[in-house]
């Protein structure tokens, strides 16, 4: 494909990408947390096509996106601790990996053959319309190519994937940010991923910490060096070396700055739009000044860290 429509978040704009995905098509769109592409996730060329435009490693499962909890039953089990979760925290960043049901009718490239699936609720009103629009589960990765950093504008999806997907709806900037947090069951609950809602939040939910993610249950797509901007990154640095970019969070002289009164919400919010930055300034060595590891700081720091790994 040569064209990538942008659709405005209007009546025609959802009516047109409702179609495109019961086509078979890859549709871009805003979620409250980063750009997601979509496809109908019970058809597999659609779901193949969509890790072909990412170059995303096919054992990577996709998180199924649904307008609200009444349609879950359709998926998975639901384990009662899931169920409260759900009930405190969807519509919203929140991603339950849970057991899959037999009949769920999606595609296996979806779960990677696992016996599990990811499932999340979005909040924002565009991601919403649409899927109450095509009324079918949605898989939809972030809208970035595999192992880059994830869009917060319709202007990176395009950067990143303009000729290799169908359409964009342009909902504007993302409010969160940074992705959903995922939780597993083990079955007591784990933290598979840190990530737009706190931790903290869904432990006094629950009233119990949830467990750390070990060797045996992980997100497959935890690959150590993601969210790459293209320059070396080095973290928590507060004697910046000369020739350095200084990203900074807080009142600390730097080039580029998360949040200059030391607000973890809009640092979050500002993230990736950081880091797509760096990239368009071609900078190659990167010095990020230290940032609280609590609240949106753990998403924050893991994304950085992972920006930060040695690359393959
Ligand atoms: O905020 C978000 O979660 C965004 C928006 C678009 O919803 N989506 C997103 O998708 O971040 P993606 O594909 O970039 O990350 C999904 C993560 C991957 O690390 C994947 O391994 C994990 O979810 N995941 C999905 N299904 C899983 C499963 N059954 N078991 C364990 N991990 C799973
Ligand atoms: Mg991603």
């Amino acid at each position: 494909m040569s064209n990538t429509e942008t659709l405005a978040p209007d009546r025609a704009g959802i009516a047109r990408a409702a179609a495109l995905l019961g086509q078979g098509g890859l549709v871009g769109f805003p979620t409250e947390t980063v750009y997601g592409l979509g496809v109908d996730a019970r058809d597999d060329d659609a779901v193949a096509r969509l890790f072909a435009a990412k170059g995303r490693p096919a054992f990577n499962p996709l998180i199924v996106h649904l307008p609200d909890m009444a349609h879950v039953a359709a998926y998975a089990r639901i384990p009662p601790e899931a169920a409260r979760l759900a009930a405190a925290f969807w519509p919203g960043a929140l991603t339950l990996v849970l057991p899959l049901r037999d009949d769920a009718g999606l595609s296996p490239l979806v779960t990677a053959g696992l016996s599990t699936v990811g499932l999340r609720v979005p909040d924002a009103p565009v991601a919403q319309a649409l899927l109450r629009a095509f009324g079918g589960p949605v898989a939809a990765p972030s809208a970035n190519p595999s192992g880059q950093v994830s869009p917060t504008t319709a202007a990176h999806v395009l950067d990143g994937l303009a000729g290799r997907i169908d359409a964009l709806v342009d909902g504007g900037p993302c409010g969160v940010g940074v992705e959903s947090t995922i939780v597993g069951f083990d079955p007591a609950p784990v933290l598979l991923r840190a990530g737009g809602l706190p931790a903290e939040a869904i432990e006094a939910c629950l009233g119990r910490p949830l467990g750390r993610a070990g060797d045996a249950i992980t997100a497959p797509g935890q690959l150590a060096s993601h969210y790459a901007p293209r320059g070396r990154v080095r973290l928590n640095v507060t004697d910046p070396q000369l020739g350095e970019v200084v990203l900074g969070f807080g009142p600390v002289p730097c080039d580029l700055n998360l949040s200059p009164a030391g607000d973890l919400t809009q640092a979050a919010a500002r993230l990736f739009d950081c880091l797509h930055r760096l990239n368009a300034m071609a900078a190659e060595r990167i010095a990020v000044t230290p940032i609280p590891d609590h609240g949106l700081g753990r998403a924050i720091n893991d994304r950085l860290a992972r920006a930060a790994a040695p690359r393959g």
